[in-house]
């Protein structure tokens, strides 16, 4: 049984169809790059697995449960977490601070028979142990909005690692880094999905970065799948190189 499993997933913006019909499995342990020109529907697609827009048609299942429709932080307490291609974090607060903050958010709305105080530890355990895993470690103390640029996005990940998901979607990492950044950012991920545990569905338009960190590809093409397999299988697609020149960056 795949992990998530979307059928005929579709969502219209007045005249647009930003998503339309996707269906895709991802297996638990996966890490999946869905990739495709400016406005292909990526974001979107996001936003209607983790509940932030509700769908037109089709169906969204997680763990062989159907999700469809569910709001956002039910579909968050089920182990759906996420980064948002804007950068979204609290300046002012520590590193830890903001992972302890995404752990709690977690939290809320989960049933505790043994009250807040357990709850509160282990919020601060997971925002400890989720910066180590995105080698923050050291910049704990250090205010979110002097961090780094690169570090700011891994701070965001080491956010939706904190939460504890099953399912962890990324969208756009990578996105206004420098080449060196980059470069940094993506053996820290490449490492993260090494030592497995996690389900990765990760957006991003450098095809090399896809290269690195994804076993197989969803291209999307104004809101549809127009291929789907390993790195180097969809690049060789015809269609897809048709799509890169019409407007990847
Ligand atoms: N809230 C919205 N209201 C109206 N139209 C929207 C909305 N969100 C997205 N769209 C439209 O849906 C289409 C898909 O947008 P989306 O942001 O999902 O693309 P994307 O693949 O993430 O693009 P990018 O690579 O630029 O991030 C676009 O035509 C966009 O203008
Ligand atoms: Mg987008």
């Amino acid at each position: 049984m795949p992990l998530l499993e979307l059928d005929g997933l579709s969502r219209r913006f007045g005249g647009v169809l930003a998503v339309d019909r996707v269906s895709m499995r991802v297996a638990e342990g996966e890490v999946r790059a869905v990739i495709g020109p400016n406005g292909a529907g990526k974001s979107t697609l996001f936003n209607l697995i983790t509940g932030v827009l509700a769908p037109s048609a089709g169906e969204v299942s997680f763990d062989g449960k159907r999700i469809t429709g569910l709001p956002a932080h039910r579909i968050s307490q089920l182990g759906i977490a996420r980064t948002f291609q804007v950068t979204a974090l609290y300046p002012e607060m520590t590193a830890l601070e903001n992972a302890r903050l995404a752990a709690q958010a977690r939290e809320k709305g989960r049933w505790r028979p043994l009250g807040g105080g357990a709850t509160l530890r282990e919020a601060a355990e997971r925002g400890e142990s989720a910066l180590a895993r995105l080698g923050l470690g050291a910049l704990a103390g250090r205010p979110a909005g002097l961090l780094s640029h690169g570090d700011q996005r891994l701070l965001e990940v080491a956010m939706a690692l904190a939460q504890d998901p099953r399912l962890l979607l990324l969208d756009e990492p990578t996105q206004g880094l420098s080449v060196e950044e980059t470069a940094q950012a993506v053996e820290t991920l490449a490492g993260l999905f090494a030592a497995g545990g996690v389900t990765v569905l990760l957006v991003e338009h450098d095809m090399e970065v896809v290269f690195r960190l994804a076993e197989r590809v969803t291209v999307l093409h104004r809101g549809a799948v127009i291929a789907d397999g390993t790195p180097a299988a969809v690049q060789a697609h015809a269609e897809v190189q048709r799509a890169y020149l019409g407007g990847f960056s």
